[in-house]
């Protein structure tokens, strides 16, 4: 696997590829990987003949007080991983060969509407970031499909409407939570997690789990919301939000049946979050 830090070796590269005839998945991360990117490798691996991987911390997605600083960088156990994975070619580009003006002056991506609420709310600005590298991520690799994972629900769904209203020729990949044996997600933050913390973590999950069972049989969703949100609590987790929407985000109708339910809680200074897919009965 050959890592490329320059834009001008990375397209170079990839026109050879398409030259070849070569489908090209895009796999976009922030380094720090765990088996929950090594699935999006093997989703990609299994649609493409390149699979070209990205590591960026995007400093354009982190508000102010936010862990850019903190956030792990592990470059070479990522290479490894990477490789053993099935990856054909890691682009790990600097600050400024993305954002060689700054930040400040840099042109943006604002995807309306589905970046409203949840994440959105409470990390304002964080989408903007978001859409604008994928957007640039697309524009420099111009994948014929891309990999990213369903823990970040309202993150693909972004992305899923970045690429319908800019009329992007690139398949959204949407790939399962991978979870630890206790149901934890995975996710880079968890390494932020006292043994302690670790230990009421699941509670996230299981909160959604005893959620999605009482809905689906019918209970009423506010009061279970309510439960849901004192439950949280009670394991020593701090809400942010538990919502239940429908499944493209928009609000739940008496006509809604595939939803989702929806949370982020902090536990000291990490924020998790989780999402559970569920269909609402008749
Ligand atoms: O999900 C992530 O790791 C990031 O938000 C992404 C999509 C790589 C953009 O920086």
């Amino acid at each position: 696997m050959r890592t490329l830090r320059d834009i001008s070796a990375l397209r170079e590269t990839l026109n050879d590829a398409r030259r070849r005839g070569e489908r090209i998945a895009l796999v976009p991360t922030m380094g720090n990987l765990h088996d929950g990117h090594l699935a999006l490798v093997a989703a990609a691996r299994q649609r493409a003949e390149r699979v070209v991987a990205t590591i960026f911390v995007n400093p354009l997605q982190f508000g102010a007080g936010e862990d850019l600083d903190a956030y792990p960088r592990t470059l070479e156990e990522d290479q490894s991983r990477l490789e053993a994975a099935g990856c054909d070619l890691l682009f790990a580009p600097d600050t400024a060969a993305i954002y060689p003006r700054g930040l400040e002056a840099q042109t943006r991506i604002v995807v309306p509407e589905v970046t409203e609420g949840l994440c959105g709310a409470s990390r304002p600005g964080h989408f903007d970031g978001v859409s604008t590298v994928v957007g640039m991520l697309f524009n420099l690799v111009q994948p014929d499909l891309a990999c990213f994972g369903e823990k970040d629900y309202q993150q693909l769904a972004v992305i899923r409407r970045l690429v319908a209203d800019l009329h992007l020729p690139i398949e959204i990949v949407g790939v399962p939570i991978v979870r630890a044996a206790d149901g934890l997600a995975l996710s880079s933050r968890n390494g932020y997690l006292s043994p302690e913390q670790r230990a009421s973590a699941p509670r996230l999950y299981a909160t959604l789990c005893q959620l999605r069972d009482r809905l689906e049989s019918g209970a009423d969703t506010s009061t279970s919301l309510a439960h849901g949100w004192a439950d949280l609590q009670a394991a020593g987790l701090d809400p942010d939000y538990l919502e239940l929407r429908a499944s493209d985000l928009s609000p739940v109708t008496d006509a809604t049946r595939e939803a989702v339910l929806l949370a982020a809680a902090r536990l000291g200074a990490t924020r998790l979050i989780d999402n559970l897919t569920l269909t609402l009965p008749h």
